[in-house]
């Protein structure tokens, strides 16, 4: 066999056993059995680079990280779908189909599917390969996501068949709930904020800008719709359903086509309580007309079609005693009211806080300390406090009151006008700093591995850390002191701190936790004004006419601004040596490149940058940084009070730069 045939054999059993594992559920060869397929595959095609393609299993994680998402408009509008709460809404919906197709006495065919609570994606197949994934957005326009689509391993690079043309298929890509518990945990192990329901997490991952952490998330995927030339395209859903399972696309398989609206209601019965055991979230059932030509006849509203909607299962409810109404302080100083229960089970999980939203909600609904309350957990990991059971109240029972000053420093609350919300204004609050650490150093901001929450309360409680830049002039000592703290951790951390110094400049403006400014929000304004500073002047209306950067964002960042002690804490960040700037190149993307496979050594002290700065100015433009000067140094960098490295590199014939001459060279003048 030659190395081309191989190749080719070895794809279609991969193809064919990914569709049995993560389609079907139903794998026919053991995991290492599988791998060793994967891995000599691998191992042909990086010995034949010239035979590799696009749509080999081996290519589903791309080499490198995107710079953002275009947007594409989706040829057919992605609608969404009305909703019924009740039997009697289903039956109502069912009559409106049949007055709108003047067939009144029908027992009309449906289709009954699980709702997947994921979020919505477009694939399209050119030939049989996949050649683009699109996010639903607005529904008019989503955002291209075809790198991290690739990485589902559920959703086939190429299909079963080479249907000529082009062909769209829609569905859902979700979170399996077994690993949406296991990024829960590792979030939780790090101190950072859990995902409140599968489907943020998905969504969360599907917009990630590096697909390597995508496909590490673990999504799946099931289809549902299938767009094309006619001629393509069943007459009924239930044939097409039938067709994208056999093209070896994922297809859900719990629909059912009923006659009639009583089958229909039947159905949505039976996985009310079944659904606990699928390996997924499901939030209801979707219930579609099955024949096209009907469907046609009844069109859609702007928004949802008036062939279809979806049945929402009840949230699960139980009672429990409400001991206490405790308040919380979020980073931006909310304090929020929450419940704190006797433990109850309620779908699947065990429960004892409880949110209460805010103290016009608990006054609203009249809740109180020592209720019974009604409670309640629906599509999100946090319950909700329904109503209290009046029947059961105890007589000497009181209204709650909200507390006036802040539980963490004291310092009185504030509500502005026309808000809900209390704040503790006091930005040194220890109870807001505390938040606020762990959201600088969680993963997606400074990823300051080691800094979880029990380190944090120690070095805040003790003094050591009162902002965001104390923590660059932590030293071993005194953290090896703390609770819990080796030397060898305590060195592990300082240099995790110290490595965070270089990071790319959005994360430190999407760790500092300005209101409203999310990991998208701070990269999109990086890159549009080069560094934090430069944000930092920015008007509200040069801020919003970045793209997808709106009032909101743009006023709170003002906001921020314009607070002189912010404006103290960059300038103590610049300080440490943390990156505040982009690198970005005088000569623009040309000019990317031009220190290829030049070493630098630096030596002594700039005047205009740390060292961090200097070495993300020479790698900004492919130049690396060493350590020491050898005769392969292209340029040693000399600024003030220069060691012995300016005597070797004079020994040796290395050429050096002075202060002014390397701004110059990397076009910082
Ligand atoms: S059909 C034009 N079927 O639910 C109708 N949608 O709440 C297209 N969803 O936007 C949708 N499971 O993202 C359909 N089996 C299913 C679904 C499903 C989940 C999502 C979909 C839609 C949303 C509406």
């Amino acid at each position: 066999m030659t190395p081309a045939e191989r190749i080719a054999e070895l794809r279609a059993q991969i193809r064919h056993h990914e569709e049995r594992y993560y389609v079907l559920n139903d794998p026919e060869i053991s995991d290492a059995e599988f791998d060793a397929l994967l891995e000599e595959l691998e191992a042909l095609e990086r010995e034949h680079p010239d035979l590799v393609t696009p749509d080999s299993p081996t290519q589903r994680v791309g080499g490198r990280p995107v710079e953002g998402f275009e947007t594409v408009e989706h040829p057919v509008p992605m609608l969404s779908l009305d909703n019924a709460y009740s039997e009697d809404e289903v039956r109502a919906f069912d009559e409106r189909v049949r007055r709108g197709l003047g067939a009144p006495g029908a027992a009309l065919a449906y289709v009954t599917e699980l709702k997947i609570d994921g979020l919505s994606i477009s694939l399209v197949y050119e030939n049989g390969v996949l050649v683009r994934g699109v996010t639903r957005g607005d529904g008019q326009r989503g955002e291209d996501v075809t790198s991290n689509v690739r990485t589902v391993r559920a959703i086939p690079l190429q299909l079963r068949e080479a249907v000529a043309g082009r062909i769209e298929v829609r569905g859902e890509v979700y979170l399996p709930r077994q690993a949406f518990e296991r990024a829960n945990r590792e979030r939780e192990a790090r101190g950072e904020p859990i995902f409140a329901n599968p489907r943020n997490a998905a969504a969360g991952a599907i917009r990630n800008l590096d697909p390597r952490q995508v496909a590490r998330r673990g999504l799946s995927s099931f289809v549902y719709q299938l767009l094309g030339e006619p001629a393509l395209v069943p007459d009924r859903h239930s044939a097409t359903l039938d067709r994208l399972r056999a093209l070896g696309l994922p297809v859900e398989p719990h629909w059912r086509l009923c006659h009639g609206v009583d089958e229909v209601l039947a159905y949505c019965a039976e996985w009310r309580e079944a659904r606990r055991s699928l390996p997924f979230d499901t939030d209801g059932v979707v219930i579609k007309l099955d024949e096209l030509a009907l469907r046609r006849r009844l069109g859609a509203t702007s928004k949802f079609p008036r062939w279809a909607i979806a049945f929402k299962f009840p949230a699960e409810q139980a009672t429990t005693l409400l001991h206490r109404i405790e308040v919380n302080v979020g980073r931006t100083g909310a304090v929020t009211p929450y419940a704190v229960l006797e433990p109850i089970r309620v779908s699947g999980s065990t429960i004892s806080l409880a949110t209460l939203h805010n103290e016009q909600e608990i006054a609203r609904r009249d809740i109180r300390e020592g209720d019974t309350v009604l409670v309640e957990k629906g599509g999100d990991v946090i319950p909700k406090v329904v109503k209290p059971i009046l029947a059961k109240r105890p007589p000497d029972s009181q209204p709650w009151r909200m507390p006036t000053v802040c539980p963490a420093c004291g310092s009185a609350l504030h509500k502005p006008e026309g808000e809900v919300v209390w704040r503790c204004i006091n930005s040194a609050c220890p109870a807001r700093l505390r938040r606020g650490l762990e959201h600088f150093a969680s993963r997606r901001a400074m990823d300051i591995e080691g800094l979880g929450e029990a380190l944090i309360e120690q070095v805040v409680s003790t003094g050591l850390v009162r902002d965001f830049a104390d923590l660059y002039h932590l030293d071993v000592e005194s953290l090896a002191a703390l609770e819990r703290m080796g030397k060898k951790s305590a060195q592990n951390l300082v240099g995790q701190i110290d490595r965070s110094r270089s990071n790319e400049p959005w994360r430190l403006l999407y760790g500092l936790g300005i209101r409203h400014v999310g990991e998208r929000a701070a990269q999109l304004l990086m890159a549009a004004f080069g560094s934090i500073e430069a944000v930092g002047r920015a008007t509200v209306d040069e801020l919003q006419a970045v793209n997808e950067i709106g009032p909101v964002v743009a006023r709170s960042v003002r906001e921020y601004f314009d607070e002189p002690r912010n404006q103290d804490l960059l300038r103590r960040l610049r300080e440490a040596g943390v990156r505040t700037e982009a690198p970005r190149p005088p000569g623009g993307a040309e000019a990317l490149g031009q220190l290829t496979g030049k070493t630098f050594v630096l030596t002594g002290t700039l005047s205009s940058m740390s060292r961090d700065e200097a070495t993300a100015a020479i790698e900004a433009l492919g130049g690396k940084v060493t350590g020491s000067v050898s005769k392969k140094t292209s340029w040693l960098v000399v600024g003030a009070d220069a060691g012995s490295k300016l005597e070797k590199a004079r020994a040796l014939g290395v050429p050096t730069l002075d202060e002014a001459a390397f701004l110059e060279l990397v076009g910082r003048r």
